[in-house]
């Protein structure tokens, strides 16, 4: 009889592209069927995230969660798989002794064998044999008309306040004929939205008939591919945003006019304590190239408030680059020491409430912008991608627009799922749009 397995997964879409990997390893080794509740599961997996320690923490309390379920259930499989596994390693059986097995980002095709192993001793494998991991890695199947496709694993910047050079391993481009096949692949199963996905996709390099194959390479070739109508690309470094990549948004349309573009802070002095090799200055440059090749392109980005003694006036920098940018929808953290990174060698003199009230500053702010683009969008016609239907349980279909963001409208008819359509935006709510179709040009007749 086949076994049920539940994958939880914590952290980035690498995070999300490896969990869907491992559910597809283990059904081509077995009968295996996917479950929804740990409850149910004969077998659970957590793919796990160490970024930040409040991430850590999570993964140890569900694993107290499961030991329960484990007392009730010895059969049941439990194992630790993504960047906390790798930084823990053999640790965790420590903290957690009814864990089972142990296995990093990079050996998630090995979990059917390390499970078999299990059976006789605790199986650990941490290692990073990246290219057995592209290599055996099943061609996916399609789950709506979005997908990611990893097309690097790692980095190599080492900022000095990330772990993952230390989890992932140093940048690894994967071989573009892997890039395209899947895209192919996927694009027959009514895929029509790709976004590449890696630690650092813009450093991606591989050489192919005697020259160096970059992004730019990559996006043009995939803009050409039948049936993909979009693309987009996380996570990008600033210092890898060179001139062919910024010119691939004059000729490549389906190139989104959406850029995550990560800058950690606006002070030139926290970006060379954080090891980040590009200024403020330089950083704005590029946005201006990126405005000037693709007018009206919106850019989020990640900052990190609070990194060890940062003073007031270098985190007002910081405001006030979010003031020269307009930012759109973005990610920001307060710093959290890492074990092992150089950053959590320099005293912390900050302290936690001083903090809090520099992420809240920025965080409203943040969200004052992403809002006033929303209301900008009032009255006009984006071209969005249907994505499914709207998730209250009415008439209406999803929607998305360039910038990602979710538009209902009243609609239903399954065959335009995964087209793009005009439609005009009514209004602007806290976290969607609503809209109606501008124009049936493309809607086939029910
Ligand atoms: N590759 C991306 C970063 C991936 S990690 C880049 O180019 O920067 C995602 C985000 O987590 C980072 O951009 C950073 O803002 C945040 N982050 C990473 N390490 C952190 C730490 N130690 N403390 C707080 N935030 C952190
Ligand atoms: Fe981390 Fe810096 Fe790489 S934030 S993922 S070391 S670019």
């Amino acid at each position: 009889m086949g076994k049920k397995l539940y994958i939880k997964t914590y952290g980035c879409q690498m995070n999300e592209y490896d969990s869907k990997m491992t559910l597809e390893v283990m059904q081509s080794s077995g009968d295996i069927q996917e479950v929804s509740t740990p409850e149910d599961a004969d077998i659970i997996l957590l793919n796990t995230c160490s970024i930040r320690e409040k991430a850590e923490e999570k993964v140890y309390s569900e694993l107290g969660r499961l030991h329960k379920l484990k007392q009730h259930n010895p059969k049941l499989k439990i194992g630790v798989g993504g960047c906390v596994a790798t930084q823990e390693g053999e640790n965790i059986f420590k903290r957690a002794p009814y864990v089972d097995l142990i296995y990093g980002p990079q050996t998630l095709q090995r979990v059917p064998q390390l499970l078999e192993e299990s059976n006789k001793i605790k199986a650990v494998d941490v290692s990073f044999p990246i290219e057995e991991k592209f290599d055996l890695l099943p061609l996916p199947t399609a789950e709506g008309p979005t997908a990611f496709v990893s097309i690097m694993e790692g980095c190599s910047k080492y900022c000095s306040f990330c772990v993952v050079p230390y989890t992932r391993g140093d940048e690894v481009s994967r071989a573009p004929q892997q890039i395209f096949d899947e895209v192919a692949r996927l694009a027959e199963q009514g895929v029509s939205e790709i976004t590449f996905v890696g630690q650092n996709v813009n450093a991606y390099e591989h050489p192919l008939d005697g020259r160096l194959l970059r992004l730019s390479d990559l996006i043009e070739v995939t803009g050409s591919i039948n049936g993909i109508e979009r693309i987009r690309y996380t996570t990008s470094h600033p210092l890898d945003m060179t001139d062919d990549l910024i010119e691939a948004y004059k000729y490549v349309p389906e190139l989104v006019s959406h850029l995550h573009l990560p800058v950690q802070s606006g002070s030139n002095e926290i970006l060379t304590k954080m090891k980040r090799n590009y200024s403020r200055e330089s950083y704005l440059e590029i946005i201006e190239k990126l405005h000037a090749a693709r007018p009206g392109i919106k850019i989020s980005s990640d900052f990190i408030v609070g990194f060890p003694q940062e003073t007031e006036a270098q985190f007002r920098e910081t405001i006030d680059l979010v003031n020269t940018v307009k930012f759109d929808a973005s990610f920001s953290f307060i710093y959290s020491a890492r074990p092992g990174t150089p950053a959590a060698m320099i005293e912390d003199d900050i302290k936690l409430p001083e903090k809090k009230e520099r992420l809240y500053e920025l965080q409203s702010l943040l969200d004052s912008y992403q809002k006033e683009y929303s209301k900008d969008l009032e009255g006009s016609v984006q071209r969005c991608l249907v994505t499914g239907l709207s998730k209250k349980a009415d008439s209406r279909m999803q929607g998305r627009t360039e910038c990602n963001r979710v538009v209902n409208f009243d609609f239903q008819n399954t065959q335009i799922l995964g087209t793009l359509i005009d439609i005009k935006i009514d209004k602007a709510l806290a976290h969607s749009l609503q809209g109606h179709i501008f124009s049936q040009e493309h809607i086939p007749p029910t």
